[in-house]
């Protein structure tokens, strides 16, 4: 059942490029240079008129939903809230008819979510729910659905679900993007070109997996992790730290590599193992001067002789040459970057949690799907 893995969750993160290549299967066209997303009870022009969105959901699901903040940003030109599902239902948001809200669960059943999205529903608002359980109470109560085919997912540390969220909020991003004109068929075109490439690029990003092991002996013994990140790879310094501490319960912290000066850069020591998740896309102004600020965070964490692993775009020499440890990812845009800098930071949990004799498809005190509050 576990297909000769140790582990379900070693299986899930293996199954990746699958996943993937199963949300994309059917919705993108390359000839068109469009996406297409199942049908909804969304009219056309609603879609067009949408001024905001605001996205509900709990744990791994909210560090996706923070990536396709900047996807949707980026792509459709619209602002983006998100929100703790448990935050939302117990707050009074604020919403209109022009609100599209999203919800993003695996299972289709976390409590909180499915609160908020009754909540918005009532208030008015078109909804529409990223969901890998068909039938699950979220894909059937949202007046849109976007099904990631990610097959089920049974370790309770979610790895294969997470990446094929943030494929379908890339998805949902060019959808929206179409509908308001802010992408032409070009352009998506080009986009739908990276998001094929990406199955093959997660299958190379999954190389490293014997050289994690290896990198693990060296840290499983520490209390402590930090994680930083900057843009889209901000959340995925977040889903980095959630996987280590849920699976190897050491305490781990994410933040935004920018913030370290305000207050973070106090833990730093020769203990403290600090993941740098800093892909570059070059020839990219913006990306590359996120890039160059990370690349100094970096040196300001070597200074204080913290112990520096960094995710890096593969050829990259620059932040090799100064990090205590380097692990390669496939180059890809920035916006997707994200899928494949995760791949690195669920393996090391992975590695690490074994290493301490834990119990990794079944952490203590945690459930794969929270349906009580
Ligand atoms: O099924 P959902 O996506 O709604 O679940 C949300 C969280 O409970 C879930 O992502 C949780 O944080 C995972 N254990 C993280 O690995």
């Amino acid at each position: 059942e576990k297909g000769g893995f140790k582990h379900f969750m070693l299986k899930e993160i293996h199954e990746q490029p699958h996943a993937i290549r199963e949300t994309l299967a059917g919705r993108v066209s390359l000839d068109e240079g469009r996406v297409y997303l199942d049908p909804t009870d969304i009219p056309d022009a609603d879609w067009q008129a949408f001024t905001r969105l605001v996205i509900p959901a709990c744990g791994t699901s909210w560090h996706a939903a923070l990536v396709g903040k900047v996807l949707i940003e980026e792509l459709a030109r619209l602002p983006v809230e998100v929100d703790y599902a448990s935050e939302f239902r117990y707050r009074n948001p604020l919403l209109d008819e022009r609100t599209l809200v999203v919800v993003i669960t695996q299972s289709g059943e976390t409590a909180d979510t499915l609160a908020a999205l009754r909540e918005a529903k009532q208030r008015g608002c078109h909804t529409f729910a990223i969901c890998n359980v068909p039938g699950s109470m979220a894909a059937r109560e949202a007046h849109g659905v976007l099904l990631t085919h990610a097959g089920p997912e049974i370790s309770v540390a979610s790895t294969k679900a997470f990446t094929s969220q943030i494929v379908a909020l890339y998805l949902l991003a060019l959808h929206l993007g179409q509908c308001r004109g802010t992408l032409s068929p070009t352009a998506v075109m080009k986009h739908v070109e990276q998001l094929l490439a990406l199955p093959v690029k997660l299958e190379a990003a999954l190389e490293q997996d014997a050289a994690i092991a290896e990198l693990s002996r060296e840290f499983f013994r520490a209390s402590d992790f930090l994680y930083l990140g900057r843009g889209v790879n901000f959340p995925i310094a977040l889903e980095g730290a959630l996987k280590l501490k849920e699976i190897s319960y050491i305490h781990a912290e994410g933040f935004p590599a920018g913030e370290m000066k305000h207050g973070p850069n106090a833990l730093i020591d020769e203990r403290l193992p600090v993941v740098m998740v800093m892909p570059r896309e070059v020839g990219h102004a913006a990306s590359e001067l996120r890039y160059e600020k990370t690349l100094s965070n970096l040196q300001e964490v070597k200074a204080r002789d913290g112990r520096v692993i960094a995710i890096v775009t593969e050829g990259d020499t620059e932040a090799a040459g100064l990090a205590e440890y380097v692990i390669p990812i496939p180059a890809t845009s920035e916006l997707l970057s994200a899928v494949l800098a995760v791949v690195p930071l669920q393996l090391l949990a992975y590695h690490i949690a074994v290493r301490r004799g834990c119990d990794v498809d079944q952490p203590r005190n945690l459930a794969k799907s929270v349906t009580v509050e």
